[in-house]
C-alpha cells in the first residue's frame, strides 16, 4: 500500500498492492484518471496516457489546440459545461440559473489512517498504519465552491475507498444537484455487468450481462437501498469467472436513493458512477457551508468473483461492522414469526421458549405483535408499550421470564413508521411524510415517519430507549416495511424538499448510532420487509441483516448465494423455517433447509410444538452440529463452487483460515434419473493436507479435491440402488478435517 505523488508532473499513484490507480493534474487544471487495473511500476509521469487527439466537433478546453477536449479525455470528477458530454459526477446550480462549474487542483494532502465520515456510516481503519487518505483539494474560485475527493487505500487489501466532499466558501447560495461518490473512466468496455436485482421475497439474484453502447443502470428511487437492485455492481472481463479472471466490484456504503451507472460511449470507453440517486435531489448550500457524499468502496481482483467477494467480506466483516459483536459467534435464535405471527400470548410463547431451550437454542426473539393493540397488521405502530392483554408481565417481565429459563430475550422493533390507527398518529399526524392535501400512499397499511426531523428522531429514540432500558435484551431486530412514496416533509421549506430524502435516511442512522452507543452490549439485526435494506450502510449499525422473508431451503440458497457477493456470512440472516414453506408452499427436508441456514446467522422459525420427536432430534443435531462448526461457518474464508442460477445444484463451502477445516454443501435441485457421476471440485484447501471427509471411509489430499472434486455420485445420480435419501430438493453436508 502506498501513495506516491509526482508534485511535478501532477501524477498521483495510489498502490493498493494488487492494483494501481493513477491520476493526472490536466494542463487545464482538472484531474483526469490515466489507469486503474493490476499493478504498474511507479513513473515520475505517463505523458502517453494522457489521449489526446483532434476530432471533428469536439469542444476544446483551448484555444489552438484541438487535441485537448474533455468530450474523450479520461476524468477523476467530472463536470457539467466544461466540455464532456458524459454523465456528470456533480453538478451545482447557482443563483442565476447556471449549471457549468470548472472545480481545478489546488492541492492535496495525505493522512495516516482513515477520516470518520460525519453523520455517515464508513468503513474505518483501526489504527493509522492499516491505511492511507489521499485527500485532492480542488477550487472554483467563480463560485467560490471549494472539493475535496477521498482515497483511502488499506494495507493487504485490494480495495480503493472513495466520496467527494463539496465545500461553499463563496458569497452566492449554490444548488448541488448531483454529488456521486465516484466517477470512474475505464478505456474499453469488453466487461460483463454483474448486479444483484430481484424482488421481495427473491433479494439478490445474480444477473450479468454484456456492456452494451449507451447508459446501463440500476438504482433504488424507494427511499432505502430495496428488494429490486442492491447497491453494487461488478465489471469483469468475459473470461472471468468465480476462481479467476478481473473483476472490479463498486459497493455504495449508504442505505437510502442511488443510482449505479455504467455509460458507454460510441468509442467504446466506460464511465462508471455510483451514488446518491439525483432524482428528486438538490442539496442548498449557503456560504459555510458543505455536503459529504457517502463512500463507495471499489475491489480489484485478479482471482474473479470469490476473490473480489473475500475482499468485501475481509473489509466489510472487519472495518464497517463495529462493536462487540464484530467478531462474536453469533447466537442460534428462534424467533416466533412464522410459528404464530401476531396470534400469541405470554404462555404460547413460554411454551416455544422452553422448547427452543431443550434442543439448544441459546436467543428467543419476540417478533412483531407485542405492542398498542396490535393483533393484526393495520395498527399501533409508533404505540411502542406492551400490550398488556397479550403479555401481563410485559416486555420487561417476559424478557426476564425467558432469561430464567435459560435464553437469552431479542425484540422486534419498527421505528420508522407509523400507523393510521394508533395513538402517535393522532397526536402528530403531521409526523408522517407526504401531502397534508392530498391522500398519503399507504404500504402495509402504515405511513412512514418523517426522520429528516429531529423531534420525531427523538422522540422514537426515547420510547425505544425506555423499552430497552425496563427490560432485559440482548438483541433487537429493527424492521422497516414499506418504501417512501409520497416524499414531502412538513418540517422544511419549498427549497428544502429535495433534501429530505437524504435527510430521513441521516435519521435512520441518528437513531442507529444512537441506540447501538447506548446498548453497545446489544446485537442488531437489520431487516426490512426481508432483505429491503441489505446494504453496507446498516452494517455499519447492525452487524447482521434478515436476507428475505423467503425461508423456502432451495429458494434461500440463491438469494444467499447472490447475497454472498459483498457481504459477510456472518451477517447473512438465516433461519430454518417450516414445511410446507409460507412462501413457495413448497415441501423441502428439514436437513436441506439447514444446510442453506447454516451458512448465515443461523436460526429457527418455525412452531416446535408441532414437529415429531424424530424431527426434534434432527433440530437437536442440527445447533450442535452449528455450535460446533459456527465458528468456522461464520469467519471462515467463503467460496461459491457452483452457481444455482446456471443448473440443477448448486455448492458453496467455508474454509478456516488456517485451511485444517473446511464445512462444503452441496444442493440437488430435482431428482434426476440414472445421470452421470458428479465431482464437485472443492477450493481453499492445503494442496498438500491430508483430509478426512464425513460421510466418507477414505481420505483425500487438498489437491485431489480441489482437482479432481468430491465423489457425490452414490445420491447425486439417481442411482435407485442407493440407500441415501432420494428426491428433490436434496442436500449433503461435508466436513472436511485435515489429519496430517
Ligand atoms: C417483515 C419481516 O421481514 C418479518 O420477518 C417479520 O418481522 C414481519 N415483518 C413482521 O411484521
Amino acid at each position: 500500500m502506498a501513495i506516491t505523488v509526482h508534485e511535478k508532473t501532477g501524477v498521483f499513484h495510489l498502490n493498493g498492492g494488487a492494483f494501481s490507480y493513477i491520476m493526472k493534474r490536466m494542463p487545464n487544471g482538472q484531474m483526469g484518471q490515466l489507469y486503474f487495473g493490476k499493478a504498474v511500476r511507479d513513473r515520475e509521469d505517463y505523458p502517453h496516457l494522457l489521449e489526446l487527439a483532434h476530432r471533428d466537433m469536439a469542444p476544446c478546453a483551448f484555444d489552438g489546440d484541438t487535441t485537448f477536449s474533455l468530450e474523450h479525455l479520461k476524468q477523476e470528477y467530472p463536470a457539467f459545461g466544461t466540455g464532456d458530454m458524459r454523465y456528470p459526477a456533480y453538478e451545482i446550480m447557482r443563483e442565476n440559473g447556471s449549471r457549468i462549474s470548472n472545480f481545478i487542483y489546488k492541492g492535496y494532502e495525505i493522512c495516516p489512517g482513515k477520516p470518520k465520515l460525519a453523520g455517515l456510516p464508513a468503513v474505518y481503519a483501526e489504527n493509522d498504519r492499516e491505511a492511507q487518505t489521499l485527500k485532492l483539494y480542488l477550487e472554483d474560485p467563480v463560485i467560490g465552491g471549494e472539493l475535496t475527493l477521498l482515497y483511502t487505500v488499506f494495507e493487504g487489501l485490494p480495495v480503493l475507498i472513495r466520496s467527494a466532499y463539496f465545500q461553499n466558501k463563496g458569497q452566492e447560495k449554490l444548488y448541488l444537484t448531483r454529488a456521486m461518490s465516484l466517477s470512474l473512466d475505464l478505456p474499453d468496455s469488453q466487461y460483463e455487468m454483474v448486479d444483484l436485482a430481484g424482488a421481495s421475497l427473491r433479494e439478490r439474484h445474480v444477473k450479468s450481462h454484456r456492456l452494451h453502447e449507451g447508459v446501463q443502470s440500476i438504482h433504488s428511487m424507494r427511499g432505502h437501498s430495496s428488494h429490486q437492485f442492491n447497491p453494487f455492481l461488478a465489471l469483469k472481463r468475459g473470461n472471468a469467472d468465480e476462481f479467476s479472471g478481473e473483476v472490479l466490484g463498486i459497493s455504495l456504503v449508504y442505505s437510502g436513493n442511488f443510482l449505479a451507472q455504467v455509460e458507454v460511449d460510441t468509442m467504446n470507453t466506460v464511465r462508471i458512477t455510483m451514488g446518491i440517486h439525483p432524482q428528486g435531489f438538490s442539496w442548498p448550500l449557503e456560504t459555510g457551508e458543505s455536503f459529504q457524499t457517502p463512500e463507495a468502496v471499489m475491489v480489484f481482483s485478479q482471482e474473479g468473483l470469490n476473490g473480489m467477494s473475500q475482499v468485501f467480506h475481509r473489509l466489510y466483516g472487519t472495518r464497517l461492522v463495529r462493536g462487540v459483536w464484530r467478531d462474536r459467534e453469533r447466537p442460534i435464535l428462534i424467533n416466533n414469526w412464522e410459528a404464530t405471527y401476531m396470534d400469541f400470548d405470554e404462555k404460547k410463547i413460554l411454551s416455544l421458549a422452553e422448547k427452543a431451550r431443550d434442543l439448544g437454542i441459546e436467543l428467543f426473539v419476540l417478533d412483531d405483535g407485542w405492542f398498542g393493540e396490535r393483533n393484526d397488521d393495520t395498527t399501533s405502530l409508533g404505540d411502542w408499550y406492551p400490550n398488556w392483554k397479550k403479555l401481563p408481565s410485559g416486555i420487561s417481565g417476559l424478557s426476564r421470564k425467558i432469561n430464567e429459563l435459560g435464553l437469552d430475550f431479542g425484540l422486534w422493533i419498527e421505528p420508522e413508521m407509523v400507523s393510521p390507527v394508533s395513538r402517535l398518529y393522532e397526536e402528530h399526524p403531521d409526523w408522517v411524510l407526504g401531502s397534508r392535501d392530498r391522500q398519503i400512499c399507504r404500504g402495509r397499511h402504515q405511513y412512514v415517519l418523517d426522520f429528516s426531523r429531529s423531534e420525531v428522531v427523538d422522540y422514537i429514540g426515547d420510547r425505544m430507549e425506555q423499552i430497552i432500558k425496563e427490560s432485559s435484551i440482548s438483541y433487537i431486530k429493527w424492521d422497516m416495511n414499506r418504501s417512501i412514496s409520497d416524499m414531502f416533509s412538513s418540517g422544511w421549506g419549498a427549497e428544502y424538499q429535495s433534501t429530505v430524502y437524504h435527510r430521513h435516511i441521516l435519521g435512520v442512522y441518528r437513531l442507529y448510532e444512537r441506540l447501538t452507543r447506548a446498548f453497545p452490549y446489544i446485537l442488531f439485526e437489520s431487516c426490512a420487509s426481508g432483505g429491503g435494506r441489505f446494504d453496507p450502510g446498516m452494517l455499519f449499525f447492525a452487524p447482521q441483516a434478515w436476507a428475505s422473508d423467503d425461508t423456502d431451503g432451495i429458494e434461500r440458497v440463491k438469494i444467499q448465494y447472490g447475497t454472498s457477493y459483498v457481504y459477510p456470512i456472518s451477517s447473512i440472516g438465516s433461519h430454518v423455517s417450516a414445511v410446507p414453506c409460507h412462501q413457495t408452499f413448497r415441501t423441502t427436508p428439514l436437513s436441506t433447509r439447514a444446510a442453506a441456514a447454516y451458512f448465515g446467522t443461523f436460526g429457527y422459525e418455525l412452531d416446535l410444538g408441532t414437529l415429531t420427536e424424530e424431527e426434534l432430534e434432527e433440530i437437536r443435531e442440527q445447533v450442535r452440529f452449528m455450535k460446533k462448526y459456527r465458528q468456522l461457518l461464520q469467519y471462515g474464508i467463503f467460496y461459491r463452487l457452483q452457481s444455482p442460477f446456471e443448473g440443477n445444484d448448486a455448492a458453496w463451502m467455508c474454509v478456516s483460515p488456517d485451511r485444517k477445516q473446511a464445512v462444503a454443501a452441496y444442493f440437488r435441485f430435482l431428482q434426476p434419473v440414472n445421470t452421470g457421476f458428479k465431482r464437485l471440485r472443492l477450493a481453499g484447501l492445503n494442496p498438500s493436507g491430508r483430509y478426512r471427509i464425513s460421510g466418507r471411509d477414505y481420505e483425500c489430499y487438498g489437491d485431489e479435491l480441489m482437482n479432481i472434486g468430491l465423489i457425490l455420485s452414490d445420491w447425486a445420480s439417481g442411482n435407485r440402488a442407493s440407500e441415501v435419501p432420494q428426491g428433490d430438493f436434496q442436500a449433503r453436508v461435508f466436513v472436511m478435517e485435515e489429519v496430517r
